[in-house]
């Protein structure tokens, strides 16, 4: 699980800026699903299963949650899972993940490990046995370890997944990479991670995948346009090279936040993508620091068409303290689904928002704020342009 404490930093006059500050991501835990036991020495989670199954079905019983039989990879790892094994099973038999792979010795373990570690009970294993080993856990002197015998016996069982870890998520500077962790061997289960990517103020992130490979609908990675998963949604993606996975996004202010979660099973390759820090297309925006009694104020090129791409900030400030701020549009139209203009009340976007308007309104459609700074930000997309808006302000008391 991640911890993910925000704070917000107040009074930045600027579209959603985040400095690195803002966020703290800490990896603090790993991901074991419920009830699975972590072992940290070895980035492993262990179940034990307390059904009675033969091999082949305990095998497929533990791909069902996440994992495999579990394979015994060390002395060290014997020792803690015996602790385990024995509270949950002291007496019997337990099928681990070691066979003999189509009658072939010798015996392998079924998650592909190196069967270079065994700890066979005395004259094991046995010319007579069976071709799957089962683990006597009576815990201590020579009484524990390994024997093959046939795979239908039915037993109880131990199985083992990788553990959940996730990279190093915390991004700045003017590009880089982010991916799923262990790109591009598998992903792991059970994964919560969060990648935030912050760019210098004024600027924004360009994110390009290059490679989208995840458990359609289970494993998902969402993307917001801002400093936390709090944040306007972007778009979210699963599958395999979904619709659209290779378009770039852009974020509206200084910073992206990624999360990626994955189920409790089946994992695949994963994704990967570059980022960029790009310039905000303010080229075309006119002078947004107003201040004075009254004024007027209009949308960039008005009465001419907006461009696209823009996002253009104003900021309106009364001489007198103790004033509102009025704002009445005398022509307003813009396209309704994109282009937005949104009325906050204070100086900066984070300020309380008053509203947000797109499409039309009828001439004299007026707003106040409470203090004597208002600030409006108008946001345009990549296409379809109109006239914009058309509007005077005044200090009220
Ligand atoms: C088994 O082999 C692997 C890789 O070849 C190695 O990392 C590991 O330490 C070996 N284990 C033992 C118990 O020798
Ligand atoms: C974003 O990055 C991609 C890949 O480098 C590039 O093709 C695209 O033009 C960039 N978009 C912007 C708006 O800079
Ligand atoms: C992404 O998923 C979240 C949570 O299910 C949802 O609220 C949001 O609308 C989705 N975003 C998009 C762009 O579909
Ligand atoms: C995007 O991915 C599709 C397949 O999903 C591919 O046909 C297309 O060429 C890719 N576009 C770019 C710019 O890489
Ligand atoms: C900035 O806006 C202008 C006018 O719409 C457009 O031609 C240009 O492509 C935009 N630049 C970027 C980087 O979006
Ligand atoms: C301001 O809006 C109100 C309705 O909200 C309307 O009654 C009033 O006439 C408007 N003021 C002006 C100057 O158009």
């Amino acid at each position: 699980m991640l911890i993910v404490a925000l704070y917000i930093c107040a009074l930045v006059f600027g579209a959603s800026e985040a400095t690195n500050a803002d966020l703290i991501v800490e990896d603090t835990q790993p991901n074991c699903p419920t009830g699975w036991q972590y072992g940290s020495a070895f980035k492993s989670c262990y179940f034990m299963a307390s059904q009675s199954l033969d091999w082949p079905d305990a095998q497929v019983a533990c791909e069902n949650i996440g994992g495999n039989l579990a394979s015994i990879n060390s002395p060290q790892e014997y020792d803690f899972l015996i602790r385990l094994a024995y509270a949950a099973n002291p007496l019997y038999m337990t099928w681990i993940g070691l066979h003999a792979i189509n009658n072939v010795s010798p015996f392998q373990w079924v998650d592909g490990t190196p069967s270079n570690y065994s700890k066979w009970l005395k004259d094991q294993p046995s010319d007579y046995g069976g071709l799957c080993v089962g683990w006597r856990t009576t815990y201590g002197g020579d009484l524990d370890g390994w024997r093959n015998i046939a795979c239908e016996s039915q037993q109880q069982f131990i199985c083992k997944q990788s553990a959940g870890y996730c990279p190093n998520g915390a991004q700045s500077g003017s590009s880089g990479s982010v991916s799923s962790s262990n790109y591009p061997k598998n992903y792991e289960n059970n994964l919560n991670c969060l990648y935030q990517i912050v760019v210098q103020a004024g600027l924004r992130v360009n994110l390009t995948f290059d490679d989208f490979d995840t458990e359609t609908t289970y494993d998902r990675l969402y993307i917001f346009d801002g400093p936390n998963i709090q944040s306007p949604s972007l778009t979210n993606l699963t599958g395999h090279s979904p619709k659209g996975w290779n378009d770039s996004i852009q974020s509206s202010g200084n910073s992206m936040v990624l999360f990626f979660h994955t189920d409790t099973t089946n994992t695949f390759r994963g994704w990967h993508a570059n980022w960029a820090a790009i310039s905000l297309n303010e080229s075309f925006c006119p002078n947004g620091q107003l201040s004075g009694y009254t004024g007027p104020l209009t949308s960039p090129n008005y009465p001419n068409n907006y461009d696209n791409r823009l996002d253009c900030l104003y900021r309106i400030t009364s001489t007198s303290k103790l004033a509102r701020i009025r704002i009445t549009f005398d022509y307003f139209y813009t396209e309704s689904c994109c282009d937005k203009l949104t009325l906050y009340d204070g100086p900066t976007i984070h300020s309380p928002q008053i509203t947000t308007l797109s499409g039309t309104m009828p001439a004299g459609t007026n707003y106040t704020s409470t203090g004597y700074v208002m600030t409006l930000l108008f946001h345009t997309d990549y296409s379809v342009n109109y006239k914009g808006f058309s509007a005077s302000w005044i200090s009220v008391a």
